[in-house]
């Protein structure tokens, strides 16, 4: 197994300290053989490190799918593991997602790292009350009938992105060209930080980001050479940016200039929320939003260049809604109705390469599943593709076929947004994104991978393709300049 010296010197550290203070905890607490011989099969390994080099590595050879199932065949549909520490519940199929999605027991929690960087009062950590007083805010910005209304700006942020980053360009590395879209998008449309005005924060937090999001799976120990650290200053940093857009907002509620509906950081004041909670939620906002929905566009991009039949389907639907526009006209919600294939597509790849590898959950309370005790204390965890991978529920997994969305799929089954109470409230911020996104790139440009770009990605934690995804691009006409 490969492993980098920046990981393995904390480690070591981390291994030597709690490794006697583990041995303490299992001689004074001797198990209970009745509670033991319930709990799911399975192993701890080595205390502390248990499987998490190896699961780790896996992921970022794109075999993270494979470990999994691979553990889940030979200790069943619940298993044990350890993972960053903590003891971890595998569980496997659709029931195993509903129960993860409606337990009580469970709560949504994320990795110590991502806490550590943005913060822990973010929406993620948040339980009970709390919780629904802030996802309430996020959703305020977010629901379908504020989301309609987003089209026009939506679509005037993709227009400039392609004129300025993909007119006059042979070859166009796709990946950090959607970060960099969605980002923007996300700046304009939900923080009310426009193009001009606001330029070098939108630039410096987009800096920022990039870096934090390489430590969210990362060992959180804090020496000067490891990816942690690193990641932690581009957070302070990210969150210095932040707090100086929260004071300028603060000062325009304050001289009336603007009110609670203006944007998400507005609204969050006008709520009497503290800045340090503004600025956790912001900074999980960020991470939520921008990188999940350039994943998202990445891979449609090259499922469809890898799938004529694909790409051609979704060429006739842009190009019909193309053809009932004016030259120049914005796309309108009603445009957006009228994709329902080039959507099927993008679901089709959020179901082949979900943004989001797996779901986590913190157990509250003792909890029981098939059988098994997962006590207090640990973490319960599903994988996206365990479900959405199974052949039982979507034959020949690995064909590209967007016609799998043509009809109801079995509950639980295809999982890319989560589920319950916590479900992803940016679906259809995500949803509108894609298809503006997609609309202008398959009516402006004809692609293909370019040569020596196999299409190839690992997975850390998102998926990243070889090289950002290389394509050669050729313009097809005018019609994507503003
Ligand atoms: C293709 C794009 C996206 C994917 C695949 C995705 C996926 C997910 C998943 C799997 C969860 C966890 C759900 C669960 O625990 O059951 C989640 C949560 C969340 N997502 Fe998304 N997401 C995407 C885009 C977005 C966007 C565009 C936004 C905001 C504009 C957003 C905001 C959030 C927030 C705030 C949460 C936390 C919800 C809570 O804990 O109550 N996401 N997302």
């Amino acid at each position: 197994m490969e492993m980098d010296a920046s990981v393995l010197a904390p480690l070591v550290a981390l291994f030597l300290a709690s490794f006697f203070l583990v041995l303490r905890k299992h001689r004074s607490s001797p198990p209970d053989d009745r509670r033991h011989q319930q709990l799911p099969p399975g192993s701890f390994g080595l205390p502390v490190i248990g499987q998490t080099l190896s699961f780790l590595s896996a992921l970022r050879g794109n075999t993270g799918e494979a470990w999994l199932r691979q553990w889940a065949a030979v200790y069943g549909p619940v298993s044990r593991f350890s993972f960053f520490g903590v003891r971890t519940a595998l569980i496997v199929g659709p029931s195993a997602n509903k129960f993860l999605f409606s337990s009580a027991g469970l709560t949504a929690k994320t990795t110590t790292a991502m806490n550590r960087m943005v913060g822990r009062r973010n929406i993620r950590e948040l339980t009970g009350n709390n919780h629904r007083h802030v996802r309430a805010m996020f959703v305020q910005f977010l629901k379908l009938d504020v989301v309609r209304g987003y089209v026009g700006a939506i679509d005037d942020e993709v227009r400039h992105h392609l004129s300025a980053n993909w007119h006059g360009h042979a070859t166009i590395a796709v990946m950090p060209s959607m970060k960099t879209l969605t980002f923007d998008i996300m700046c304009t449309v939900i923080f009310g930080l426009d193009r001009g005005a606001h330029a070098a924060m939108r630039r410096d937090l987009s800096m920022e980001f990039q870096q934090l999001v390489r430590g969210v799976w990362s060992i959180p120990v804090n020496l000067p050479f490891t990816t942690f650290r690193k990641c932690l200053a581009a957070s302070q940093r990210g969150r210095h940016t932040v707090a100086k857009i929260i004071d300028e907002k603060r000062r325009k509620l304050e001289r009336g200039e603007s009110s609670s509906s203006n944007d998400l950081m507005t609204h969050m004041l006008a709520e009497g929320m503290a800045d340090d909670d503004i600025i956790d939620n912001i900074m999980f906002m960020i991470l939520a939003a921008h990188d999940t929905t350039a994943t998202l566009l990445t891979f449609l991009i090259r499922h469809l260049d890898s799938n004529k039949d694909a790409y051609a389907k979704v060429i006739a639907e842009q190009e019909e809604v193309a053809r009932s526009k004016a030259r120049g006209e914005a796309l309108s919600w009603d445009d957006l109705g009228k994709m329902r294939y080039t959507w099927a597509a993008a679901m089709e790849t959020l179901r082949m390469v979900p943004p989001i590898f797996g779901n986590f959950k913190r157990v509250v309370e003792d909890v029981e599943f098939n059988g098994h005790l997962i006590p207090k204390g640990w973490q319960v965890m599903t994988a996206m593709n365990l479900t959405q991978w199974d052949p039982a529920i979507f034959p020949d997994p690995g064909r590209f076929d967007p016609t799998r969305f043509e009809s109801p799929l079995p509950p639980y089954s295809f999982v890319a947004f989560g589920g319950g109470g916590r479900v992803c409230p940016g679906n259809e911020f995500a949803r509108v994104e894609a298809l503006v996104a997609m609309h202008y790139i398959i009516t402006g440009f004809r692609w293909k991978l370019a040569d020596g770009c196999d299409g190839s990605f690992s997975r850390y934690p998102l998926p990243s393709p070889a090289q950002g995804l290389l394509i050669d691009i050729e313009p097809k006409d005018t019609t994507t300049s503003p």
